[in-house]
């Protein structure tokens, strides 16, 4: 029987969880998985969860899986608990809805076209960099530095201390995974307290040093009428800063590997510039770098025969939606370029929590994966790719090259 529940834990999942994605939408589509959180698996119910009002992201909403969390900071920070994180990712209406107008204000399309000629300038610096060496790393040449660098531009943050925002970084996003030890809770205890205290001396160094960013941009909105608290400013700069390239790096490095994978479609890509827009859909598809969203039922809800009680996390599985035959045809499993309704995909999520970044990580992935393929037309796998070992945020965590 436990055959049939959802083990991410299984050897071999990370490197590919699709045949046991596909299990869980044949067998046990709506479950409570053994971790405790309830999960949904088929495209259409993973739209209903997501969209559906009356289910909550506030972790306070939800009965269970966030004690021992609680437990293990209690331990680390002398019996006092963290406040509650107000960044939009886990607030709810109306908190979310003037939270989100607020950040928004810096992502419009113009926003975002404007930043296109120094992604590329950054790109085009790292392809560089990588010609001089003929055997890469991407993954740390490109698919990381490239996030990583346009969000730190982006908010205006001071350059250095990298290592340890990188760190911190990792730290925080494995404690998304459905399974997670009592080390990487301690240890994201800990990264959550130094990245806070790093955020709040950026904000107050800001404060001296405004630009034209969009760091400045939210404080301007803190200090006008006092919409936006401080406590407020350093959540949503604090998930921007981690939204922003801890996902990406996912859709450059996995998204280069599966090219690879499929040459007539990285040929198709290459010598037809005209396929690109559907082609980064595609991959967004088929990689899915965050393969788990989530909500929280605040009363029991239905899928088919089976209720989901109140209070409960509930996984939604949107690799697993992003693969589903029901919706996609019998080709769900293939990478197809040219795929007419790719955009409709769900790597961004849906409904009102529907990611803020995904026109900027389209042309981060776009500029950088589409250079990356012209500039090194005969690239190779120079020894086996490493992934990172994460469950939600899968992806590569080297990927050598040689690349003529
Ligand atoms: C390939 C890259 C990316 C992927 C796959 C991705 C995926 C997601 C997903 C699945 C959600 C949650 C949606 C839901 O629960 O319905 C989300 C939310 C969010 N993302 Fe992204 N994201 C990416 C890049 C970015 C970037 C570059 C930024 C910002 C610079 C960003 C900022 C956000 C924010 C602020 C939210 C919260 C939105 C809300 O709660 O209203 N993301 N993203």
């Amino acid at each position: 029987m436990t055959d049939l529940f959802f083990n991410p834990l299984d050897e071999g999942y990370v490197a590919n969880p699709f045949p046991h994605l596909a299990e869980m939408r044949e067998h046990l589509p709506v479950q409570q998985t053994l971790a405790g959180p309830w999960a949904v698996f088929r495209n259409a119910d993973v739209t209903r969860l997501l969209r559906e009002p009356g289910l909550s992201v506030d972790p306070a909403m939800a009965d269970g899986p966030e004690t021992e969390r609680d437990r293990m900071f209690l331990e680390i920070h002398n019996g006092e608990l963290p406040p509650p994180s107000t960044s939009i990712l886990d607030v709810d209406p109306p908190d979310h809805t003037r939270l989100r107008r607020l950040v928004s204000k810096a992502f419009t399309p113009r926003a975002i076209e404007a930043l296109r000629p120094m992604i590329q300038d950054l790109v085009d610096q790292q392809l560089d960099i990588m010609a001089e060496q003929g055997t890469v790393d991407v993954v740390d040449h490109l698919a990381f530095p490239l996030p990583f660098d346009v969000i730190t531009k982006m908010l205006g943050m001071p350059a250095g201390d990298t290592d340890s925002l990188r760190t911190w970084g990792e730290q925080l996003v494995r404690t998304l995974d459905p399974i997670v030890d009592e080390q990487t809770l301690r240890d994201a205890a800990i990264a959550d307290v130094k990245m806070d205290e790093h955020i709040t001396g950026v904000i107050e160094w800001k404060r001296e040093n405004p630009g034209d960013d969009l760091l400045t941009a939210l404080i301007d909105v803190e200090e006008d009428g006092d919409r936006l608290t401080t406590t407020e400013l350093r959540d949503q700069v604090g998930l921007l800063f981690i939204a922003g390239h801890e996902t990406t790096v996912n859709l450059i490095g996995t998204g280069i590997y599966e090219l690879l994978r499929n040459p007539e479609q990285l040929a198709l890509w290459r010598d037809d510039e005209s396929v690109g827009p559907g082609a980064i859909d595609e991959l967004l598809r088929y990689v899915t770098p965050v393969q788990f969203s989530r909500r929280i039922s605040i009363a029991p809800i239905r899928f088919g025969d089976v209720e989901i009680p109140e209070k409960a996390f509930v996984l939604a599985g949107l690799a697993s939606a992003n693969r589903d035959p029901e919706f996609w045809g019998d080709d769900a499993d293939s990478l197809d370029l040219t795929r007419s309704n790719a955009s409709q995909h769900m790597s961004f999520g849906n409904g009102i929590h529907y990611c803020l970044g995904a026109s900027l990580a389209k042309m981060e992935g776009q500029v950088a994966i589409h250079s990356f393929i012209k500039r090194f037309p005969n690239a190779t796998e120079a020894s086996e790719p490493h992934w990172n070992g994460r469950i939600n945020l899968r992806g590569l965590e080297k990927l050598p090259l040689r690349l003529t």
